[in-house]
């Protein structure tokens, strides 16, 4: 039989990096075949070069036997080939339900039929387990049921070859699970699948065979089921990875963060707790139960009612008062909120902060020196890849995106961090580093709220665990109290 994909010497290189050097690989037909690198190892541009959206520098690629030279996604799709991005490719002021239609080719039977596809997407909503509200316009859906639309459009077109880059960043456990049922059919009826996550446990759970790439190049391809966790990280990262986090109990201080009766609309329906100094509660639940409506709220985004205390003072309602007391927020969308993707590493470095010394020089006008000497601290400290200060957000790979915000709002060093989502996307050797920073930053008194859709971040690194259902806390317990089961239910909802 023909194999469904195979990729032969494609080789590609930006200003900065070879990002693919002379990869082969192949897929089979009913097999789900996993795609995993470090941060920066060239996964996704590898994705996008078989989506047609890039064209290699040289190399070539053959679809079910046939020679395969894409020059747009629509040459893709034509081929049975669909995508799922790391970064969505939605339309943001358009519904879900136009969102799939979209771009479609004029003629094709499923172009622009409204109540046509609106069965076809019930029906498909249906055997992947999850629902998403067709009508609603994109931008007013959070990030996670985003990632849902991505997949339902990708198999709206009929896909017999479906990418899917990070596809699970955002989805919680169940929804993962939920996920993979579906991909294990999807393949067993004789398609197949590219899998790409930093999520190792995951890899191994439904793929067949697993290919590492590192620096652009393929270490290695191993059949899933004879490897291991330690063996996957060692070939991506070329060392040993601690895979837990290592930390001491909290000492807790004075509290820090006070919220009574918060409220922002439309999930938010009204939460109390505290944060102390030298603590990092931990939020989990289910996205879309108003997490991003509480961390908007606090970091001054987002309009609210109720009460919201920072160090004993009500928090100021803008963004930049709310930063200027010395409050930092890693945003849950690194590209909505997080980077303006068209300025440089250095500017993105300072965003926020420009206004304030040392950035703020002689006469007003930025001290470029020292705009300079915190971009480098921060690639430097924050393995930052390529190491430039001068390239432009938009050209990092998602993972590097992420670390230098991340880095950005650790290097001010403040008081309180808000962070949703923290180490999404980021590769397993980087959550280490990332994990390790914020205890640090924790054991040196600072306060942490953290809110991740990922159970075992919030089991290895919160001191207190929140559970948020339906825009309220509906449940708080220690570490030690807290198994992933008795979390699962809590979030969907179900008391202990
Ligand atoms: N348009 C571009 N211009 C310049 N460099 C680019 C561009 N796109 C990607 N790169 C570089 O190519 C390399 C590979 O990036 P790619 O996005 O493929 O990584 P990845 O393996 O998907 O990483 P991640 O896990 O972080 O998503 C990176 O060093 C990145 O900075
Ligand atoms: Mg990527």
């Amino acid at each position: 039989m023909e194999k469904a994909l195979v990729l032969k010497d494609i080789t590609k290189r930006f200003p900065l990096v070879l990002a693919n050097d002379r990869i082969s690989l192949d897929l089979e037909w009913g097999e789900v075949l996993a795609l995993v690198g470090e941060n920066g190892a060239g996964k996704s541009t590898l994705m996008k070069i078989v989506y047609g959206l890039q064209p290699p520098d040289q190399g070539e690629m053959w679809v079910d036997g046939r020679p395969y030279r894409p020059k747009s996604p629509l040459d893709a799709i034509a081929h049975g080939i669909g995508m799922v991005h790391q970064h969505f490719m939605l339309v943001e002021p358009f519904t879900v339900l136009e969102n799939l239609v979209l771009g479609l080719e004029p003629g094709t039977p499923l172009f622009l039929n409204l109540e046509e596809a609106r069965k076809r997407a019930t029906r498909l909503m249906e055997e992947l387990g999850f629902q998403v509200p067709l009508d609603e316009r994109i931008e007013n859906l959070p990030v996670g049921l985003q990632q849902r639309v991505e997949i339902l459009k990708a198999l709206y077109r009929e896909a017999r070859i479906l990418i899917l880059d990070e596809p699970t960043a955002v989805l919680t456990p169940q929804e993962a699970e939920e996920l993979f049922r579906f991909l294990r059919a999807y393949v067993q009826k004789g398609n197949a699948a590219i899998f790409i996550s930093h999520k190792l446990k995951e890899v191994l759970e439904v793929s067949d065979r697993t290919t590492v790439i590192r620096d652009g190049r393929v270490v290695g391809t191993v059949r899933t089921k004879e490897t291991s966790l330690e063996a996957l990280a060692r070939m991506m990262v070329g060392r040993e990875v601690v895979l837990r986090v290592q930390k001491g109990p909290a000492r807790p201080g004075e509290v820090v963060l006070e919220v009574e009766g918060l409220e922002a609309p439309p999930r938010l329906k009204g939460v109390s707790f505290h944060v102390r100094a030298g603590e990092i509660v931990g939020i989990a639940g289910v996205e879309g139960n108003g997490q991003t409506e509480l961390v908007e709220a606090l970091a001054g985004l987002r309009p609210h009612r109720g009460v919201a205390r920072y160090l004993g003072q009500p928090l100021p309602p803008l963004a930049r008062g709310v930063r200027d007391r010395g409050v930092s927020h890693v945003p849950e969308d690194r590209h909505a909120r997080g980077l303006v993707l068209d300025f440089s590493v250095g500017e993105n470095a300072i965003l926020g902060d420009q206004h304030r010394p040392p950035f703020r020089g002689f006469l007003g006008f930025l001290d470029q020196a020292a705009v300079e000497r915190h971009a480098q601290a921060l690639v430097e400290g924050f393995d930052v890849r390529p190491r430039s200060t001068t390239l432009a957000a938009r050209r990092f790979s998602g993972g590097n995106q992420q670390k230098i915000v991340v880095g950005r709002e650790l290097l001010r060093r403040p008081r309180l961090l808000i962070a949703a989502q923290p180490t999404r996307g980021v590769d397993v050797g980087a959550i280490e580093f990332i994990h390790q920073r914020l205890v640090e930053a924790r054991d040196q008194g600072m306060a942490v709220l953290l809110v991740s859709a990922d159970l075992s971040e919030v089991l290895s690194l919160a001191d207190r665990i929140l559970v948020m259902y339906g825009g309220r806390i509906v449940g708080e317990l220690t570490p030690e109290e807290a198994t992933e089961e008795r979390l699962g239910l809590l979030m969907a909802g179900i008391p202990a």
